[in-house]
């Protein structure tokens, strides 16, 4: 990180509206000085209880983990929070002031920044624009000031490291940018307290570097976090105190340094962490060896000439760095995006998908790595969303609508989606729940070959171990699975066999005891 007197330069530059550079305070951090106090906080939902009578304390210059499984309550308490959304009861003392609610606007008064589990960027605009949304610089007559406007976003981005001009567009950017952005957006208003809602989600090694740099430089200044992440290994390497929700109840706050990860876990969900891991063998005979072959594909410089063949019943993991090509890879075979070659043929039958439909028509599934894009209807059911795929599969204008409503109630409970019922619309569901909505869609179908991108990002440690539980059946019933995941614990625990990407390339095939997290990080990194 750059010296924090680099704010000069802001102010040499004569901006008509000054950007508070996040590190220039020097403040002295007393440890056990309380900054924000939540006590006794009720949130309900119909048929929920969200919050329940939840204390919270956050010390000044702390990095506090929230952490709990999908639904637990942890956005619903740091929405209430950022004032967008009111508790029934319960009060928060900030700056020796009672609150009973909040609004935004008293929430960002307060020192209050919050970065959402979803984006909240507006796709139309530049990054520039995006991060100074409600506070655009003008100029003399009242307009928009872009010139200075892109300055002072180049000058934040280059203080927090982050290497994205700000003049671009926000659809240009990648997944990995768009967090960013919305990190920096945190960063453009004086912040004393910084709210990070599963900000690694969609970040790749390098993204969760910059973002940890900048946390730990932001929390030496004086500023306070909160930080949601379902990656409990993060909340070790980064934060000072951990408090655990359940089902709407603040179970408990520790230091982290005096705590152990089983412990969290059991807390979390009730029951011992050893008895997560799903560790799997397939028992793969001689004539299912080339039962599904990919054959060749190429983009560009995206995808070169990449071969592999999956067997019946054969769990076959993607491995290698964001970028490395895993998702364009599965996109194609998915007839989703062009190609300049590639065949997929299955039990000797070239089936290569022309389109999307006709994937899903020959027996293939994809989960995407983003759910928001994967046609979620959020303003329709759960059940509803379930069903899309088999209607398209099935095409029929005869389904049995109760039959399929029980269907799909079945699959929901599978995944345990948490939710009073499956008539609940989508977007009433938290954040991990929605994700598992988008996976219930692809498991209900009944695809034979079922490509998985990411699948568990998003989701707590319990309901991971359920969702490795159903690729091992899936899997036990002969379909064939191909899982992307950047998460190598996950390769090992899940995976028969991993092939690595590098560059566009299939660098390498691990099997058995090969598949260990030294050799999976070694060839993905190109490292001999
Ligand atoms: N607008 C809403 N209407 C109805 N129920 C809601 C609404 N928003 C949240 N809920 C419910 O409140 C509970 C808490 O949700 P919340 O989003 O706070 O969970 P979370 O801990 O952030 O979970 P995740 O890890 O999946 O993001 C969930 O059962 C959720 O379904
Ligand atoms: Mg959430």
């Amino acid at each position: 990180m750059r010296d924090p007197s680099d704010s000069q330069t802001n102010e040499r530059s004569g901006t008509s509206k000054l950007v508070p550079f996040p590190f220039s305070k020097g403040v002295t951090v007393l440890e056990q000085d309380i900054i924000l106090q939540a006590r006794s906080i009720y949130k309900g939902y119909p048929g929920v209880q969200a919050l329940d009578n939840v204390d919270f304390e956050l010390r000044q210059g702390e990095i506090q983990a929230l952490v709990g499984q999908n639904g637990a309550g942890k956005s619903t308490f740091i929405e209430i929070l950022a004032g967008s959304l009111s508790p029934d009861r319960g009060e928060i003392e900030i700056g020796g002031k009672v609150y009973n609610h909040f609004d935004p606007s008293i929430s960002i008064e307060l020192g209050i920044q919050t970065v959402h589990q979803e984006n909240q960027l507006v796709e139309e605009l530049s990054v520039a624009e995006n991060i100074f949304l409600y506070d655009l610089p003008k100029t003399r007559f009242g307009f928009v000031n872009l010139p200075n406007c892109v300055e002072t976003a180049d000058a934040l981005l280059k203080q927090l490291e982050i290497d994205i001009p700000s003049e671009k567009k926000l659809t240009e950017l990648t997944f990995v940018e768009r967090k960013l952005v919305s990190i920096a957006k945190a960063f453009s208003r004086k912040a004393k307290i910084l709210i990070l809602d599963e900000p690694t989600a969609s970040l790749d090694r390098k993204g969760r570097e910059i973002l940890f740099d900048i946390i730990r430089k932001a929390a030496d200044t004086g500023l306070s976090v909160i930080y949601i992440s379902h990656h409990l290994g993060e909340i070790f390497e980064i934060c000072d105190r951990v408090t655990i929700f359940k089902d709407g109840f603040k179970i408990d706050t520790s230091e982290v340094k005096k705590t152990e990860m089983t412990s969290i876990v059991q807390k979390m969900i009730g029951k011992s962490s050893s008895t997560l891991a799903v560790h799997k063998k397939a028992n793969i005979s001689a004539e299912d060896a080339d039962t599904l072959e990919v054959v060749n594909y190429s983009r560009g410089d995206a995808v070169k000439g990449v071969s592999f063949s999956v067997r019946k019943g054969e769990i076959f993991g993607l491995g290698g760095l964001v970028g490395a090509g895993r998702t364009e890879l599965a996109r194609m075979i998915f007839g989703l995006d062009k190609k300049d070659s590639g065949k997929l043929i299955f039990c000797g039958k070239d089936i290569t998908p022309v389109s999307p439909s006709d994937a899903i028509r020959k027996g293939l599934g994809y989960l995407t790595e983003d759910r928001k894009d994967d046609g979620l209807f959020l303003i329709r059911p759960i059940f509803e969303n379930i069903s899309t795929v088999l209607f398209t599969k099935v095409k029929s204008m005869f389904m049995d609508l109760k039959k399929e409503q029980e269907n799909t109630a079945i699959v929901s409970e599978q995944l345990s989606i948490k939710t009073p019922s499956i008539a609940q619309f989508v977007i009433n569901l938290s954040g991990g729940n929605q994700q598992k909505v988008v996976l219930a869609k692809w498991l209900h179908a009944e695809s034979e070959i079922l490509i998985f991108d990411e699948p568990t990002v998003g989701i707590d440690v319990g309901s991971k171990s359920e969702i490795y539980q159903l690729m091992d059946n899936l899997a036990r019933e002969g379909k064939i699975i191909i899982v992307i995941s950047s998460d190598t614990p996950e390769l090992i625990s899940t995976c028969d066999r991993v092939g690595i990407m590098r560059y566009g390339k299939l660098a390498d095939i691990l099997s058995g005891d090969q598949i260990t997290e030294e050799n999976v990080l070694r060839l993905s990194m190109g490292v001999e």
